[in-house]
């Protein structure tokens, strides 16, 4: 008697943490080779003659990551003709400025690791750490001006969002306006951008027309800001050895996080549960003791905003998966459905 067939085996893309089952195995295999050719050209735009900017450029690139960003623009890219070249180098572009935005963040929130290994500051200091971000972001400007002044034009206003989304997380809300609203604004500015730009960007050079290229952008603006609100979850809820980052870096050095805004919000209403005034005046103290952040930390991973703040991302990427609604049904719309849910419902 023979054993009945194994089904097939579904082809997943991506890193492990969000890896996307994708239900075509040429499309898959096509996107597996192509993040290959970006992997080779991201090696090559990063490399320097000079020794130190050679070592603290190459530094991230090397240590992984998910490459979220470049997948997105090749994956938009299928909704046209996803062998043009020019896609190479988008995808190329976008993860570059990603990467900068890395230099610089670990900075501003003095963060000690980043994909999984010592981050740039943290090794070469503050100065190398900001002038690399500063050579990476005109690596990438200098790939994006091959593909035309749109996409320089393109490229330059999302950099601004994302200043400006770091800008305005760091000033916090103007006096009256709604903290998590203002929040939300900062999200959209400082991660959403970036991820919309990638999302338009592959239907572009794949050459698509200008009502698919609004809708992946639209897309990408709500996707991004459901994959930051799964970012803060991370902060607190994941292990430093799934995100490689350290858990509680936000709480520690007081950047805001969508969590610590619900609690704040229901302590500002009266609907508070019996111990929240006490986790907020914990999270507002000095958090530079480990045993005492570790107790931040798992006091708030227990509380029910960390579910809340899961509820909105899950949200946010489901408003992200209705916005494809006007593109015929297939396989790179189904992956591209798929990739929002991974990226609310995510470990790294
Ligand atoms: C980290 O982005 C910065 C955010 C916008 C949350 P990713 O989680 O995509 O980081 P890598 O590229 O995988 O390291
Ligand atoms: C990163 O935001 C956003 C940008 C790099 C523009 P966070 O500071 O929340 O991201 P992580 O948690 O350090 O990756
Ligand atoms: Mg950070
Ligand atoms: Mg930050």
């Amino acid at each position: 008697m023979s054993l009945p067939d194994q089904p097939p085996a579904v082809p997943t893309v991506a890193t492990a943490a969000t890896a996307i089952p994708l239900s075509d195995p040429a499309l898959a295999e096509r996107l597996v080779e192509r993040m290959r050719t970006v992997e080779e050209a991201l090696a090559e735009a990063v490399e320097n003659a000079d020794r130190l900017a050679d070592d603290a450029s190459r530094h991230l690139v090397a240590a992984g990551g998910k490459r979220l960003r470049p997948f997105l623009t090749l994956l938009t890219g299928e909704l046209g003709d996803g062998t043009r070249p020019e896609l190479v180098d988008a995808a190329v572009v976008v993860e570059l400025t990603h990467l900068a935005s890395l230099y610089h963040d670990d900075v501003m929130d003095s963060a000690p690791l980043r994909r999984g290994a010592p981050s740039v500051h943290s090794l070469w200091g503050n100065t190398v750490a900001i002038l690399v971000g500063d050579l990476l972001f005109a690596r990438a400007s200098t790939r994006v001006a091959a593909l035309g002044p749109d996409a320089v034009v393109r490229q330059a206003t999302t950099f601004e969002r994302l200043c400006l989304g770091q800008l305005h997380e760091t000033t916090g809300p103007a006096a009256g306006e709604d903290p998590v609203e203002h929040y939300l604004q900062v999200l959209a500015d400082k991660t959403a951008s970036l991820l919309a730009t990638a999302a338009r960007f592959g239907a572009v050079y794949g050459g698509c027309d200008d009502e698919v290229v609004e809708v992946v952008g639209a897309y990408g603006e709500k996707l991004g800001v459901a994959f930051q609100l799964a970012d803060d979850v991370l902060d607190l809820a994941s292990s430093g050895a799934e995100s490689g980052k350290t858990p509680g870096t936000d709480l520690r050095e007081k950047v805001p996080t969508m969590p610590v805004l619900l609690l704040r919000q229901r302590v500002a209403r009266g609907t508070t549960q019996p111990g929240d005034e006490d986790l907020l005046a914990l999270l507002d103290g000095d958090l530079s003791s480990d045993a005492v952040l570790a107790d931040a930390v798992e006091r708030l991973r227990a509380h029910d905003v960390l579910a809340e703040t899961r509820g909105l991302a899950v949200r946010w990427a489901r408003e992200a998966a209705a916005e494809l609604d006007p593109l015929p049904e297939g396989p790179v719309k189904e992956a591209l459905v798929r990739f929002a849910t991974a990226l609310a419902d995510r470990a790294a």
